[in-house]
């Protein structure tokens, strides 16, 4: 197996938190200066800043969970395809953007989720501004989870319509709001494995209170399609629900790039009529689909049944490691571990100690977290090696000051 990408140093590497160029300046506030506001994120310890690379170290950061994304197989197959198919799709899809590569993955996608179709959307992010803002409007009302990822919490906003917060995974709450606020039309929207907390939404449930309800539920199924359910066909397939609407993305577990929504024949025609994202952007490379075809076929035969059960091993481990430091552990098997730190600066001080014993887990802070939950993420891949499993858990070790 292909190991993760181990990042080189790079000489300048600086990790300060604003450039020169970037301090804050006196005086009156200029329309055109942003240096007061990007201080402000400075001292808040959220300034997020472009590195040439994220440093030295093994990367327990990424969600390439199986290790497809430098797999040569799948490499190949999108050099093979590149070099027939060419580098770009050139128009829109329902333009001349069309390309049968793209329909052979929608269907094998499907067949994977089983749904009766599918449709590709450019990212994930694309998938769920598109995807909600076409099943909803003014008139209608959609039930997000507390905790959804900012494409959704977008796709709301896009779709305006009327927007119900229901506390994170708590069932309970989203009936007593399902019970009050009529609407048109009704979505319930969640991601199956929380990509931040590694938790498990209650699918079965959400779909239940749906149907009772009368609402749509819509999965996004970014971090557990690929990990879970048999063939890695994911969380709503292990739980053995079928969502009205699944989203899946192509650049995490499946090592490519590029995303899909799964549902109906008539509601994925739906989309491709109504949903923005999918309409108004160039149809994705052919030869991406090749290799995320490619990436499909390897993730639900054997080999991903392999590295599912490698990943699950990784995970025990390194879960037992954290417990012993009294980190809670969530309870769904997911290969994604926070660290609780609070603050942005402890998040940040966490992840350099991480950093000097050569174990990148960036710290994930506001607004990517909810405030005062600034925190590590460690995320597991196939591709780490047992050796690289020693060497995060013995670095784990020097947080103990901090937890
Ligand atoms: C739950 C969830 N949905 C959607 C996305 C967006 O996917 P993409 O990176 O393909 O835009 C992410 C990415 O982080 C995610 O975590």
């Amino acid at each position: 197996m292909r190991s993760l990408r181990r990042i080189v140093p790079l000489p300048a590497a600086g990790f300060s938190l604003l450039p020169p160029d970037t301090q804050a300046k006196k005086g009156p506030v200029a329309v055109r200066d942003f240096h007061p506001d990007l201080a402000r994120l400075a001292e808040r310890g959220i300034l997020r800043l472009r590195l040439d690379s994220p440093g030295p170290g093994t990367d327990y950061s990424s969600n390439d969970y199986l290790g497809f994304a430098r797999d040569p197989r799948v490499s190949a197959a999108l050099a093979q395809a590149a070099a027939t198919q060419g580098t770009g799709a050139g128009a829109a899809r329902l333009l001349t953007g069309a390309h049968p590569l793209h329909r052979y993955l929608e269907q094998r996608l499907a067949a994977l989720v089983g749904l009766p179709d599918a449709l590709l959307f450019n990212t994930g992010y694309c998938a769920n501004i598109g995807l909600l803002p076409a099943i909803a409007g003014p008139e209608d009302a959609i039930f997000s989870d507390a905790l959804n990822h900012a494409s959704l919490i977008d796709g709301c906003r896009l779709s305006r319509a009327a927007v119900f917060v229901y506390p994170h995974c708590q069932p309970a709450h989203l009936e007593a709001l399902l019970l009050a606020r009529p609407a048109r039309r009704r979505v319930i929207v969640t991601e199956s494995v929380f990509g931040m907390e590694g938790d498990l939404a209650p699918l079965a449930d959400l779909r239940s209170l749906a149907d009772r309800h009368g609402a749509m539920l819509v999965v996004d199924e970014a971090h557990s399609l690929g990990l879970m359910g048999a063939q890695g066909a994911g969380a709503c397939a292990a739980a053995g629900i079928v969502p009205d609407a699944l989203v899946g993305t192509l650049g995490k577990a499946l090592g490519t790039f590029g995303a899909f929504v799964a549902g109906t024949t008539d509601l994925v025609a739906w989309l491709c009529n109504q949903a923005r994202s999918f309409l108004f952007t160039t149809a994705p490379p052919p030869a991406l689909s090749a290799a995320a075809t490619h990436a499909v076929d390897l993730a639900a035969g054997p080999e991903g049944t392999q590295r599912r059960a490698l990943l699950a091993q990784h995970r025990a481990r390194v879960a037992a490691a954290l417990r012993a430091l009294a980190v809670p552990i969530p309870a769904c098997d997911a290969p994604i571990l926070p660290i609780h730190l609070g603050s942005p600066a402890a998040a940040l001080q966490a992840a350099t100690l991480l950093r000097n014993r050569g174990v990148l887990a960036l710290p994930i802070r506001p607004p990517t977290v909810p405030e005062g939950t600034s925190r590590l993420r460690i995320s597991l891949s196939a591709a780490h090696s047992d050796v690289e499993i020693d060497r995060l858990i013995g670095a784990l070790t020097d947080l103990r000051s901090l937890l």
